[in-house]
């Protein structure tokens, strides 16, 4: 071969890596953000980032396209390792055309997507782009559609994880909210379907586009995101400890992390963690952190209806997803929000082979016209539905309240709980004692010569009769009731005999999950 032909490849190389050329990398240096071809770097385990599709590039004529390089056509995609597994990715290059998506950088993300279903590897987005390349038209358009399709078609088949490192508005949202993770990273990212500017044409509402769409909003109010991060470095870091608690596909499961946290490890802790009092609140984090393994938990969705956490972690080198009730957060009670929350996660879990361990201290759905008309009874049927419809081992562990719908829809033995313990201190029940004994000894404390303290007595007869695990355990509602110095223990022998688990269902075109 001629040192020409080379030289050539070596130059088109070197310009294809130069993006959108020096200035504009400096350009997005300085607005705090790294570059795409940074960003891939990162996520790969050192030198194996293979790239595709370098020399595509747009064919559009429009308003003198022709004239326009698009050097890469504005998204570097290819595979590497994470953690030594396959992994797809691809990162929009705002350098080059703002990292408008036009036809062909769409038929770049496409490609990938193909290749990840087809070889049943994650696929990792990187999204820093002005949407829809304007001068494309509906080219433009067909391509975020050709996405919103794989994205779907890939849902619960590999592991979908987007990140927001910029801009990302219009239609152009829908991609990562298609997604099974979505990451913002403070201060430089924003997403919303009609920006500042339309708002206040449509509305008169005047919003900046952060308080609008920036990380803070979507991990606290709108639950659009999963995880924020402090800048891009933060946010691939977190992204790589995602992957290591996900299966590469549908059909593998988690690889085992061994550590040297024992299982056989006895927690005298637990045993006084519960306050004596039945409606002082506690964190349930503590419990958590004590029964995996080197407290080593990826809180979900953190800031979002705090009133019930969800996250992974791993016992016994295994990895689990947790859905527990927060008692420090309006008592541990389920609203929508909490609803739409936990069922996504259950859901999240089931598609790709988690085991699913919930912890209980819930005293109800919350009350409150709000909750009613904002439609709790469709939220709220999610949890039931998403825990009826797993098919991943399934333990349950109630440390405290169980009351009532509440009590089903944190996954009690009818919704298909393989293991359910309870602490000595659980109280499952209809309702709480205070409400039961006003309504069944109405009679009795309105008839008393001193009703409050027919009141005091009646509810002390129902606590020590109904407000505990025994009455469920009797009737084989609960496995065991165990000591809770010993839940790890029992936890991962649970999880051990569970491990061979298989369940099928009646034939379906597909369920029809409450929306
Ligand atoms: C073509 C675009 C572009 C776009 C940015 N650029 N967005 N080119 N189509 N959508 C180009 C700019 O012309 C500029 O080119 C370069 O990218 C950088 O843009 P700047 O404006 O200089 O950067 P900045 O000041 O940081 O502002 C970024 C921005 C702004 C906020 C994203 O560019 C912007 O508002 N863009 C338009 C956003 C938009 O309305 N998109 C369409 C949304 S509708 P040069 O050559 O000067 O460097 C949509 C529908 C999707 O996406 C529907 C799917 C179903």
């Amino acid at each position: 071969m001629s040192v020409e032909k080379l030289n050539l490849l070596n130059k088109k190389k070197e310009i294809i890596e130069l993006g959108g050329g020096q200035k504009r990398i400096d350009k997005q240096h300085k607005s705090g953000k790294l570059t795409s071809r940074e960003r891939i770097q990162l996520l790969f385990d050192e030198n194996t980032f293979v790239e595709l599709d370098a020399f595509v590039t747009h064919r559009c004529t429009n308003f003198e396209m022709e004239k326009k390089e698009a050097p890469g056509e504005g998204v570097v995609c290819g595979y590497g390792k994470v953690q030594g597994r396959l992994v797809y990715a691809y990162a929009q290059d705002f350098t080059v055309l703002g990292g408008s998506l036009g036809e062909m950088h769409a038929k770049k993300i496409t490609k990938v997507m193909d290749l990840a279903i087809k070889m049943g590897a994650p696929v990792v987005g990187f999204n820093d782009s002005g949407g829809a390349r304007i001068q494309e038209a509906v080219d433009a358009l067909a391509g975020y559609g050709s996405i919103f399709y794989r994205n779907t078609i890939a849902s619960g088949v590999v592991p979908q994880i987007s990140a927001i490192m910029g801009p990302c508005a219009g239609g152009a949202v829908y991609s990562p909210a298609l997604t099974d993770f979505v990451y913002m990273v403070d201060k430089t990212s924003q997403m919303f379907i009609t920006g500042p500017q339309v708002i206040k044409t449509v509305t008169g509402e005047e919003v900046t586009a952060e308080e609008l769409g920036g990380a803070s909003t979507h991990n606290t109010t709108s639950g659009v995101a999963h995880f924020i991060a402090s800048e891009d470095k933060d946010c691939i870091s977190q992204i790589r400890r995602l992957l290591s608690f996900l299966p590469s596909n549908n059909s593998e499961k988690t690889p085992l992390i061994e550590n040297q946290d024992s299982p056989n490890k006895v927690l005298d802790l637990l045993n006084s963690i519960i306050p004596d009092e039945s409606n002082k609140s506690y964190d349930i984090k503590d419990i958590i952190y004590e029964i995996i393994d080197n407290r080593d938990f990826y809180e979900v969705q953190q800031f979002f209806a705090q009133n019930i956490v969800i996250g992974f972690a791993r016992i016994n080198g295994e990895s689990v997803g947790i859905i527990a009730n927060q008692p420090n957060i309006m008592a541990g009670s389920l609203d929508i929000n909490a609803s739409d929350k936990a069922a996504r996660f259950i859901r999240t879990c089931d598609a790709f082979n988690i085991p699913i361990l919930s912890l209980v201290d819930v005293p109800g759905f919350l009350p409150g016209t709000g909750q009613e008309y904002g439609g709790i009874i469709r939220h709220g049927a999610k949890m039931l539905y998403a825990y009826s419809e797993a098919t991943v081992p399934k333990i349950t562990l109630i440390v405290r309240k169980a009351y009532g719908g509440s009590y089903l829809a944190m996954c009690s033995k009818d919704l298909g709980a393989d293991i359910v313990l309870a602490w000595p201190t659980a109280e499952v029940a209809v309702m709480g004692p205070q409400g039961a004994a006003n309504i069944i000894f109405k009679k009795d404390i309105k008839n008393a010569d001193n009703p409050d303290s027919v009141r005091a007595e009646k509810i002390k007869e129902y606590t020590d009769e109904f407000a505990t695990p025994y009455k469920a355990a009797e009737r084989g509602y609960i496995d065991d009731v165990i000591e809770p110095s010993l839940t790890r223990i029992r936890l991962a022998d649970a999880l051990d005999m569970l491990a061979s688990k298989r369940e099928s269902r009646p034939f379906k075109k597909h369920g029809n999950i409450p929306l």
